[in-house]
């Protein structure tokens, strides 16, 4: 068995990361906006002002979709964009363009994936202290009640949040994302309790207002590999993979567990203490509502640190590493399909996987970027494996589809599979991009 027929062979953008266009008709601003206007958080003072200008472009963008015949592309919605104080006025243009958009996704034969929240919080929110405020659930309501009444039946599967992990871990604990924030733990419970509440708030709006639609979300965190191909190494990698460690924010667990298997992590309490939050049953029973898949996002295998001079695991003098850094372990597909499939018993759908490079127009014109196809490729072999071992696997969304504003590091790092010139918005298929074509044309039987 190959890749199944209806494969979402995809590729992903987030609004804050492509859309630009931050005050345009009527857009509300997000604490990327104005925290990074403000302070010295990006790298060489870069902001997501103009980004890719996908606001204005999206047809252009969508006609590159097209040619590259993707069936499925994963985009957020901007809040403050939708609504620009985050509850009440809703901006009729904002919410057009995410119309149109679906539109022309589906006149292009492209399923529309939509996630609700991917960083871009309102500022006027956060003001009023955020995912920290007690209303906070009500409010991501009210915004997935007024998105999904609009979009309702376009969207073909809607992720609630994306990356809990990293917007909680790097923008409250290490304070390198908006909103560049250290709290403590007893914060972070509390905003955990908020944030599990409004998923399963939105999770009820979305099951009402779009029957039809798949809904999930779209978290990431540890996956280890195993250390040898014995059973022992593997059931060790799992177990290590879905265990609660003391950076609590990043795991799978932390999060996954009460979504999907309506229960706190077990060692709760060790990580916490008397700071973990509480549920009642029927906001258990909210929280943990049944989706219809475990989306996740997936771009390398956890690593052991060394020495602060020495290798960590998988790497070696001269190993293979993405531009960024981080390790090249195609494996990992594998064992992520595998280990989420086997904790949450739902079919998994990769939400996100990609690697960054340096890349650039050469001069014939064109973008060469073999490691980015060999990147694709091994992953995608390790994808395969997983369907072939009878893995449930819905799709495989690339990240990202156009390069774009890769937060506190800016623009310097491209994962896309169409390069931008930022001086005048000029869109190159790089040569990852037609590769990836015609993977999709065949279905993956090319691998
Ligand atoms: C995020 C993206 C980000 C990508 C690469 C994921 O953590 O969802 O927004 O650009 O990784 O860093």
């Amino acid at each position: 068995m190959s890749f199944p027929k209806d494969f979402l062979w995809g590729a992903a953008s987030a609004a804050a990361q492509v859309e630009g266009g931050w005050d345009a008709d009527g857009k509300g601003e997000s604490i990327w906006d104005t925290m990074v206007r403000e302070g010295n958080h990006v790298a060489h003072g870069e902001t997501p002002a103009v980004a890719c200008d996908h606001y204005h472009r999206f047809r252009e963008d969508v006609a590159l979709m097209k040619e590259m015949g993707l069936k499925s592309y994963r985009f957020s919605i901007s809040w403050p964009r939708v609504l620009p104080e985050g509850t009440g006025q809703v901006n009729t243009a904002g919410l057009q363009f995410y119309i149109d958009l679906c539109d022309a996704l589906l006149e292009a034969g492209i399923q529309p994936l939509a996630t609700l929240y991917h960083w871009d919080l309102p500022t006027a929110l956060y003001n009023q202290g955020g995912w920290a405020n007690p209303e906070s659930p009500r409010w991501f309501e009210e915004y997935a009640e007024v998105v999904s009444q609009a979009l309702g039946d376009r969207v073909y599967a809607w992720m609630t949040f994306n990356e809990p992990q990293v917007f909680v871990g790097l923008g409250h604990v290490l304070g390198i994302h908006a909103p560049f924030r250290h709290d403590d733990s007893p914060t972070l419970c509390t905003m955990t309790k908020h944030i599990l509440l409004a998923h399963g708030r939105a999770v009820s709006v979305l099951r009402r207002n779009c029957p039809c639609a798949l809904v999930g979300m779209a978290p990431t965190g540890d996956c280890w590999l195993p250390e040898d191909h014995t059973p022992e190494a593997e059931e060790q990698a799992y177990q290590k993979s879905v265990a609660l460690p003391k950076n609590f924010e990043f795991s799978n667990a932390w999060w996954g567990d009460p979504i999907f298997l309506g229960r706190p992590p077990a060692d709760a309490e060790n990580a916490v203490g008397e700071h973990m939050y509480t549920l009642t049953e029927e906001e258990w029973a909210s929280v943990s509502q049944k989706l219809d898949f475990y989306g996740f996002n997936c771009y390398q295998a956890t690593a052991e640190y060394g020495p602060p001079d020495g290798y960590g695991s998988y790497a070696y003098q001269g190993s293979p590493k993405t531009a960024i850094g981080w390790n090249i372990t195609p494996e990992v597909l594998y064992y992520s399909c595998k280990f989420w499939h086997r904790r949450y018993g739902l079919p998994v759908l990769i939400t996100e996987n990609g690697y960054a490079g340096l890349d650039f127009v050469m001069l014939d014109g064109h973008v060469h970027d073999p490691q980015r196809t060999d990147f694709m490729h091994r992953y995608l072999l390790q994808v395969q494996r997983a369907i072939e071992e009878g893995i449930p696997v819905l799709g495989y969304t690339y990240w990202s589809f156009t390069d774009n504003f890769e937060w506190d590091s800016g623009y310097s790092s491209r994962f896309g599979l169409v390069y931008v010139d930022y001086r005048d918005q000029k869109r190159t298929i790089k040569d990852s991009g037609y590769w990836y074509r015609d993977v999709i044309a065949s279905n993956g039987a090319n691998l």
